[in-house]
C-alpha cells in the first residue's frame, strides 16, 4: 500500500504541474502521435515494467502530444475545460472503480445518477419525470434517444421492434435539417433507420431548418432537429417545428449537444423557445458543463420508451425496485459517469451555469467585434458561443488557421460555411477570461497581418 500511496502522490504532483501550466502553455501539441508511438511503443514488452516507470513514460514522452484543451485559450471544435470539482471527483471515482450498472454493484452511482439527472432536468427547464441516459457524448445521446423514439414509433403502429427488429416494420420518415450534425446520420445508420434514407428539409443561411420547408409529414415520422448549429451556433425553431408536427403522427427530437445549455439562461429565451415540446433531447456534459471526457446524456420525455428500449434482464441482474442504470442505457458494465455531471452542478449551482453560459457567449461577440474591427469578415450571426471568420479567400483563412494553431497562443479549427472557408471560434471553457480572449485576438490579428500582409489602407 506504500507503493501504491507513492504512485498517487507522484501522479497527484505531475498532474497539478500539468494543471499549473495551463494558462501558459503553448496550446497545440509539441509532436504528432507519430513521433510518439516508437517512444511510447515498441515491442510488447516480456515483463511488465514499475507503475512509477510507466506514469513518468506517460508524463514525459506521451505529454508532449497533449494538445491544452483543458485551458483557457482552446477554442477548437466545441470543448469544455474541467471544472475543478469535476477532476477531484473524478479521480476519487477512479480510484473507487465502480460498476455503475446497478444499484447492487454501486448504491452510490445509482445515487448520484438520480440526484444529477434531477438537476440537469431542472437546469435545462425540461420534463421533472423525463427518462435520462448517462453516456458517452452527444453521438451517443441522439443514438439512444433515438432508439426510444423508433421503438414508441413504430409500437403506436402495431409493431414490435424489440422483438422482430426492423423486419416487416412500417417505414419509418426521419426528418432532418440540412445543417444537422455529421454524427446525427451515423446514430440513425446505426439504428437501421440509414444514413440517407433521410428527408432533408433546407436550412437558411444560419443553418436553421425553414419550417416553411416541411413536408406534409404522415406516420410513423422521426424529425430530428438541432439546437446549436456546430459552425454557427444557430438553433432550428423547434418550438414552431413541434406547432407544425403536432397534428401528425410524429416525434420530435433535439440534438442539442452543447445549445441545450442556452436554456440555463433567460437572454437565450428566444432561441430556446418551445424545445420543452420535443419528446426527447441529446446533450453534452464534456462540451459547456465542462465536465471531463466523455460524458453526454439522452433525455427521453416518456421514461417507459426509453426504459423499454433499453431494457435488459437476466437472472443474476438485480431485482428492480428502484431506478437501475443498467435500464436506461445501451451499455450495461460502465463506469461512474454521473459523478462528474454531480461534481459540475454541484459547484456551478443554477447561479453558476448561466455565468458561464453568458460570459463564454459574450467572449465570443468580443471575438467577433474584435475581428470585424481588424478587417475580417465574421459570416455567422453571433447569437451564441460560435464565430466563424473569414480573413479573404480560402487560400488565405486556410494559411490563417495553420498560422495560429502553429503560434500557440490560442487554437482555432476550421470548416467550411455556404461555401467558403472558415475559421471557427467555439467558446466553450470555464477557464477562458476576458484577458485570454483580448490575448487570442491580438494573436489571431498578428498572424493574419504576418500572411496578408498591410491592409490596404496600411500601405
Ligand atoms: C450538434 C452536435 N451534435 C452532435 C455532436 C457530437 O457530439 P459528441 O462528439 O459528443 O458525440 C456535436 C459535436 O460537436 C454537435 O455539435
Amino acid at each position: 500500500m506504500n507503493d501504491m500511496r507513492e504512485l498517487l502522490d507522484e501522479t497527484f504532483q505531475r498532474a497539478a504541474r500539468f494543471m499549473e501550466s495551463l494558462p501558459e502553455r503553448r496550446v497545440a501539441a509539441s509532436h504528432e502521435a507519430d513521433e510518439l508511438v516508437p517512444a511510447l511503443g515498441g515491442a510488447l514488452p516480456k515483463k511488465g515494467l514499475p507503475a512509477s516507470e510507466i506514469l513518468s513514460r506517460l508524463d514525459e514522452t506521451g505529454v508532449q502530444g497533449v494538445v491544452a484543451s483543458a485551458g483557457p485559450r482552446y477554442f477548437g471544435f466545441v470543448t469544455g475545460g474541467t471544472l475543478p470539482a469535476s477532476l477531484a471527483a473524478s479521480w476519487l471515482a477512479a480510484a473507487w472503480d465502480q460498476n455503475a450498472f446497478s444499484e447492487a454493484s454501486s448504491p452510490v452511482g445509482a445515487a448520484i445518477e438520480r440526484v444529477a439527472m434531477r438537476w440537469v432536468l431542472e437546469a435545462l427547464d425540461l420534463p421533472a419525470d423525463a427518462g435520462t441516459a448517462f453516456v458517452t457524448g452527444a453521438t451517443m445521446a441522439n443514438f439512444t434517444a433515438l432508439a426510444a423514439a423508433r421503438r414508441a414509433i413504430l409500437l403506436a403502429h402495431g409493431h414490435d421492434a424489440d422483438r422482430h427488429g426492423l423486419h416487416a416494420a412500417p417505414e419509418i420518415t426521419v426528418v432532418v435539417g440540412e445543417q444537422a450534425h455529421a454524427t446525427l446520420f451515423k446514430a440513425l445508420g446505426m439504428l437501421g433507420l440509414g444514413r440517407d434514407r433521410v428527408v432533408r428539409v433546407p436550412a437558411d443561411d444560419q443553418g436553421r431548418m425553414r419550417v416553411d420547408a416541411l413536408p406534409d409529414l404522415d406516420g410513423p415520422v422521426i424529425v430530428c432537429t438541432q439546437a446549436g448549429n456546430v459552425n454557427t451556433g444557430a438553433f432550428d425553431p423547434v418550438g414552431a417545428v413541434c406547432d407544425a408536427v403536432r397534428a401528425s403522427d410524429v416525434w420530435v427530437h433535439v440534438d442539442g449537444a452543447f445549445g441545450l445549455w442556452a436554456r440555463a439562461s433567460a437572454r437565450f429565451a428566444d432561441l430556446a423557445q418551445g424545445i420543452d415540446a420535443a419528446d426527447s433531447w441529446a446533450v453534452d456534459a464534456h462540451k459547456w458543463l465542462n465536465v471531463p471526457y466523455d460524458s453526454g446524456l439522452a433525455i427521453v420525455r416518456d421514461a417507459g420508451a426509453l426504459r423499454g428500449a433499453m431494457a435488459v434482464q437476466a437472472d443474476y441482474f438485480p431485482a428492480q425496485e428502484n431506478r437501475e442504470p443498467f435500464q436506461f442505457t445501451p451499455e450495461a458494465s460502465r463506469r461512474m459517469r454521473g459523478v462528474e455531471i454531480w461534481a459540475a452542478i454541484a459547484s456551478l449551482g443554477r447561479d453558476g451555469i448561466k455565468e458561464l453560459v453568458e460570459r463564454n457567449c459574450r467572449q465570443a461577440r468580443r471575438f467577433a467585434a474584435g475581428l470585424l474591427d481588424a478587417g475580417c469578415e465574421i459570416l455567422n450571426d453571433v447569437v451564441l458561443n460560435q464565430v466563424l471568420v473569414a480573413f479573404g479567400d480560402d487560400r488565405a483563412t486556410t494559411e490563417v488557421i495553420r498560422g495560429v494553431q502553429r503560434e500557440g497562443t490560442c487554437w482555432c479549427g476550421g470548416t467550411r460555411w455556404n461555401g467558403r472557408a472558415a475559421m471557427r471560434i467555439s467558446v466553450s471553457s470555464w477557464a477562458t477570461t476576458d484577458d485570454d480572449v483580448e490575448r487570442s485576438l491580438a494573436a489571431i490579428i498578428r498572424v493574419a497581418d504576418a500572411v496578408l500582409g498591410p491592409t490596404p489602407a496600411e500601405r
